[in-house]
This record gives structure tokens, sequence and C-alpha cells, in this order.
């Protein structure tokens, strides 16, 4: 078969497999843990749903199909060339922040299945494990990125300790979680695993502007979150003078205009207060307890951590000034991470010869690709994202853009065999 007939051909697929995908999306935006609005946390009800759904799915697409014991979905594909070959991860995440839209995570999940139903039995001399990460967005315990952590060992007995709202660690959730599924696996990737590949909307305006239909992430933000307390004194609203109150929500709104101001100070730098809870919570009642979270982020780590430093003295400095004490803990950090150029021109290559154009990116959002890059080669590709508009649910990617990743997929499996190839006649030379 000629190659401009075979690709037509495959062309022909993705889109048979672009809409699919898209009423796959559709089905699993109806399991969520808050009727109304799409939510999936890590380990909860809605994402059982999830791997139920998905589970006949990807059976029938010749995979076999686990859950490991910290809640990530697990699918293989076998390789033709046996039980040693080496493998290629293909994932993302499957939980969700509140309020969500249909394609944050899901979309590379399901990119992993339809990269397989693509092949239509072929197989590869490489398998392929596509893995649905139990947690990515952090919305239950704060903490970001479980699910990948958990399969390359990087789940820190701090970490663990971490608790919910309900005051359950991590690790009392996921003993209840491998006493309720003793099927369960171990989450430890197989060491036979040579690279890893995550499909992702882009959740920015960048590709939408440029008129292109796929990206190519070459770095990642680093990341800081934290928590912070500030302790005044709570009152009657009424009775106690302005001038006499030691009130936590002023102080706390004074700090937040400043981390806005911060962040509009150094180029490329993102900080974001999205939790603030006063307490008593009393509408005559002076707050007395601000709780809140800070989410900063830029491409350089050096000027992230400056910057944290930077709005964490200066909500020392406005509690002190206010006669009020701060308490204030940097929970989590994650460096930016660059993605490797072997397989960044992997993936440009077969953007090219799917027939499109691309450009380098860089996220300014977090993914597992962050966690899986600091282990392995990995490769990162972005859909476009019309409106740019992601965690909310608004958010949306157009049939021909995944069909144009679908198309794309399927030569990376080939740059990708030819990659090993390489590699291992390199090994025996
Ligand atoms: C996840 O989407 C994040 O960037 O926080
Ligand atoms: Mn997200
Ligand atoms: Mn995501």
């Amino acid at each position: 078969m000629s190659t401009v007939v075979r690709d037509s051909l495959r062309a022909a697929i993705a889109r048979d497999s672009a809409a699919t995908l898209m009423a796959r999306c559709a089905a699993l935006a109806a399991c969520t843990d808050k009727p109304g609005e799409i939510l999936r946390t890590f380990l909860s009800p809605a994402m059982e749903l999830v791997h139920e759904r998905m589970r006949p799915w990807l059976k029938s697409a010749g995979m076999e199909v686990s859950v490991d014991r910290a809640g990530s979905l697990r699918a293989l594909y076998p390789s033709q060339a046996g039980l040693d070959a080496p493998r290629l991860a293909i994932g993302s995440h499957l939980d969700t922040v509140p309020n969500a839209g249909a394609y944050d995570g899901v979309l590379g999940v399901l990119m992993g299945l339809a990269l397989v139903e693509a092949l239509g039995g072929r197989r590869l001399p490489f398998a392929i494990e596509v893995v649905g990460f139990s947690d990515e967005e952090g919305t239950r315990f704060g903490v970001p990125f479980i699910g990948s952590r958990a399969l390359v060992n990087r789940l820190s007995d701090a970490l663990l300790l971490s608790k919910d709202e309900d005051g359950l660690t991590i690790g009392d959730a996921l003993s209840r979680y491998a006493a309720a599924h003793r099927e369960a696996v171990d989450p430890l990737l197989d060491p036979r695993t040579a690279g890893y590949l995550e499909f992702h909307i882009e959740q920015g305006p960048v590709l939408e502007n440029r008129n292109l239909a796929l990206g190519i992430v070459q770095a990642l933000a680093g990341q800081s979150r934290c928590h912070l307390v500030f302790h005044g004194r709570a009152g009657h609203a009424g009775t106690t003078p302005m001038q006499l109150r030691r009130d936590a929500l002023a102080a706390a709104a004074e700090w937040v205009s400043f981390v806005e101001r911060t962040a509009l100070s150094f180029s490329g730098l993102v900080a974001t207060v999205g939790q603030i809870a006063a307490e008593p919570g009393g509408v005559n009642v002076i707050p007395g307890v601000v709780r809140c979270s800070l989410d900063v982020r830029h491409a350089d780590d050096a000027v992230r951590s400056h910057a944290v430093k930077v709005v964490l003295d200066e909500a020392r400095s406005i509690a002190s000034r206010r006669g009020l004490s701060v308490e204030a803990e940097e929970y989590h950090t994650q460096s930016a991470v660059h993605l490797d150029p072997t397989m960044i021109s992997l993936a440009d290559s077969a953007v090219h010869q799917a027939g499109y154009k691309t450009m380098r990116i860089t996220s300014g959002a977090g993914h597992d690709a962050m966690v899986m890059a600091e282990h392995m080669p990995a490769a990162m590709v972005f859909l476009r994202n019309p409106g740019g508009v992601s965690h909310h649910p608004d958010e949306s990617v157009l049939e021909v853009d995944v069909a144009a990743a679908v198309h794309m997929g399927l030569h990376f499996l080939d740059e990708f065999a030819v990659f090993l190839e390489k590699k291992e006649s390199d090994r025996l030379a």
C-alpha cells in the first residue's frame, strides 16, 4: 500500500476514533460525586464508576485491565515481542477540579485507548500501557500527582500524612482502598517502560490564536502550594471600635491584593489564592481566623521561590502591623520540568507526517508528565482549547483536533518503534 493511501486510511480511522472519543468524554462526564456539576476526586465513588465504564472499552480493545493500589486504572496492550518487550506508557488523570469541564485529564486517557483501538489488533515491538491516574489535581488532599507519584515511588511518608476535609490521611485512604480492592496491583511502573506520552487540552488560548490544532510541550512551569492561617480576634461587629479590632479577614484581604500585585510585577509569574475561609463565619462577628491557600507558578524555579518568599514575608509583616499572627507553610513544590528533546523531536516529526503544523509550547498547568519525565523520556501533546477556558464547565475541544491527535499519535507509535530499535542497536554496538 502506498504511503499516501495508508495515510488517508489512518486519517479516516482517526476521524472515527475522534467521534467515539467525544461520546466517551460525555459519558464519563456523567460520573460525578456532586450532581449538577463534574467533580471526581481521589478514590471516590464517581472514580469507581469511571473505571467501571472504561473497563469494557479497554478490554474489547485487547487490553488486560487492572487497578493499582493507588487507585489508578491500568490497561496493558501486549507487544508482538512477548513479555520482555519494552513499554510505552500513555496516560493522564481521571480526577477533576470542582465544577470541572469534560476534557481535562480524561481526554488523555481516552487518547491512549483510541490509539490502541486504531491499531485494529496490530501488535507493536513494544507494549502500550494506558494509565488513568487517580489524582493529578489534588482536589481531595490539596497535594497533586498522587497517582503518578505512586508509579515512580515518590509517595513520601510526609505526603501520606496529608489529610482531607474529614481528617483522613492519604495513607489511611490508600489502606482502605487496598482492603476493598484485594485484586489491586502494585502501582510501581514496570522497569521496561521506556517512555511516557500524554495528550491534554491546552487549557489556554495560545494554539487557538496561532490557528494550530496541536502543540508540542517543551517545558512545564514549576509550582508551589502553601497554606496560610491568619489568627486575629473574633468579637462583636457592632460594639468593637475599628481601631481596636484584630480582623483576620481584613488582614488576609490586604495580603491577597499584595499577592496579585507581586505576580503582576514579575514577568511570567502567576499566583492564585483559590480558597479562603473565615471563622467563625457569623454576619455580625469579626472574623477571628482565616485560612487560605496559595498557588504560585513560574517556568524559572528561582523566580518562583523568590516570589513565594516575598509574599509569605509580607503576610508576616501585615499580620504583625495589625496585631495578628500568621502561620504559613509551603507544603508542596514541584520544580519546572523540561521534556526530553528526543521525545519532543519524535512528536514533532509525527505531527508533520500526519500533515499538520505545530509549535513548541510551555505549560503553565501541572501535568502527570512532570512527574513521569523525572524518571523516563516523556512527550506531551496539547490540543487546541477553543476560548482557552479550562477548570470550568465551558471547557471544550474540537472533534477535528482530536482526529489530528489520533492521526499524529499513530505516527508517533511508528517513530517510537524506530527510536527503540536504534537504542537497542546502539546498546549492542
Ligand atoms: C492542574 O490542572 C494544575 O495545573 O493545577
Ligand atoms: Mn486540571
Ligand atoms: Mn489536567
